[in-house]
């Protein structure tokens, strides 16, 4: 199913990192017919609530970019929200979705439904081969419920239903707090206050040594409005770079960058999680998609954003 620019399109999550980016990318390239609801106007674990909203808006295609996200300790200790909230909002969006005709859904998930020791780069075969890594595994179970759920139906059905596996994102409109945070924005915080506090040390989690692939997320709505726009032969693809570095050339890299000049330490105490993370990304190449942003200027980018928006610059807590 090929969308058209004046097809109704439903962004779910649209002021989140990745939501914001597909919404303002799909307005610039005027899509003129599209969706929006903040989560005070749509609370997607609303089951009755979605089903009105998608019923009676009929749109013809929805993006799910809404979910419970976070880094290795808020998943740590929020197991049971992110089990359950994920299963509830893609379960609510994607059942809607498929009971009033929507004919294009687009989920979004993330390349931690893949084993923790998955073979290197991790293809979209590897799903299901081995277990996952036991920190994110609530997540993780969600959001390969939803692949399977998406599956199911284009299986049955023979509906145009996509999964999405992106790596890890960053960029502007990220989460920046230090407790709920992923990787790179928490690097970006740590260094700019450390840098603010006359070059302060700066503590990292692990030991540097775990291998992670990048990805600037206006790449990721790009790789959005490629799979909008065609019918593909498949229901699962991962959405990378396909080029990886240690933890610690990423914290080098923006030490030098924000300009930090004081120490880094390393603290060994904290996990380091799957030891490396790298998608195998010929599947969507063979379709005609690539990344296009390099990490020092997706990161560069990032870094403006933050300074500029220090102000309201988001800080995700959980309860
Ligand atoms: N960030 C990454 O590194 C990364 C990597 C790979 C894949 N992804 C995937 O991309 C998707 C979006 O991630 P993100 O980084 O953009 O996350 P995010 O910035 O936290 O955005 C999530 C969005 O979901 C909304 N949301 C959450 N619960 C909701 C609810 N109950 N009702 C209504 N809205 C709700 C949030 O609304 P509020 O604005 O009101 O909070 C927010 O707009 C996820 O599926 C994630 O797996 C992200």
């Amino acid at each position: 199913m090929k969308i058209n620019k004046t097809d109704k399109i439903y962004i779910a999550g649209h002021r989140g990192m990745v939501g914001s980016s597909i919404h303002r990318l799909l307005n610039q390239r005027e899509y003129c017919n599209l969706l929006v609801k903040t989560r005070n106007e749509l609370d997607l674990r609303n089951q009755e609530a979605v089903s009105h909203f998608i019923s009676s808006e009929k749109p013809k295609a929805v993006i799910i970019a809404a979910a419970k996200v976070g880094g290795i300790l808020a998943n740590d200790q929020y197991p049971y929200q992110f089990l359950r909230d994920n299963l509830i909002i893609q379960d609510n969006l994607i059942n809607s979705a498929f009971e009033n005709g929507v004919e294009k859904l687009i989920f979004l998930g993330s390349s931690c439904i893949y084993p923790k020791f998955a073979k290197q780069p991790m293809s979209e075969n590897s799903l299901l081969t081995g277990e996952l890594e036991p920190t994110n595994q609530w997540y993780a179970i969600a959001k390969i419920a939803g692949v399977k759920q998406c599956e199911a139906i284009k299986k049955q059905f023979g509906c145009d239903y996509i999964s999405l596996m992106p790596t890890n994102l960053y960029g502007p409109g990220d989460n920046f707090d230090l407790e709920t945070s992923h990787v790179l924005p928490a690097m970006i915080r740590k260094f700019h206050d450390a840098k603010e506090n006359n070059h302060a040390p700066v503590m990292l989690w692990g030991s540097g040594s775990p291998k992670r692939e990048f990805l600037y997320v206006d790449d990721v709505a790009d790789a959005v409005e490629f799979v909008l726009t065609r019918k593909l032969s498949s229901n699962l693809y991962n959405v990378g770079s396909g080029v990886d570095l240690s933890i610690k050339e990423l914290a080098e890299k923006i030490q030098e960058l924000i300009g930090h000049k004081g120490q880094i330490i390393w603290d060994a105490d904290k996990p380091d999680g799957t030891p490396r993370k790298l998608m195998d990304v010929s599947k969507l190449k063979a379709e005609g998609w690539e990344y296009s942003v390099k990490l020092e200027d997706g990161v560069e980018q990032t870094y403006e954003w933050f300074r500029s928006n220090l102000e309201q610059i988001r800080e995700v807590k959980f309860d």
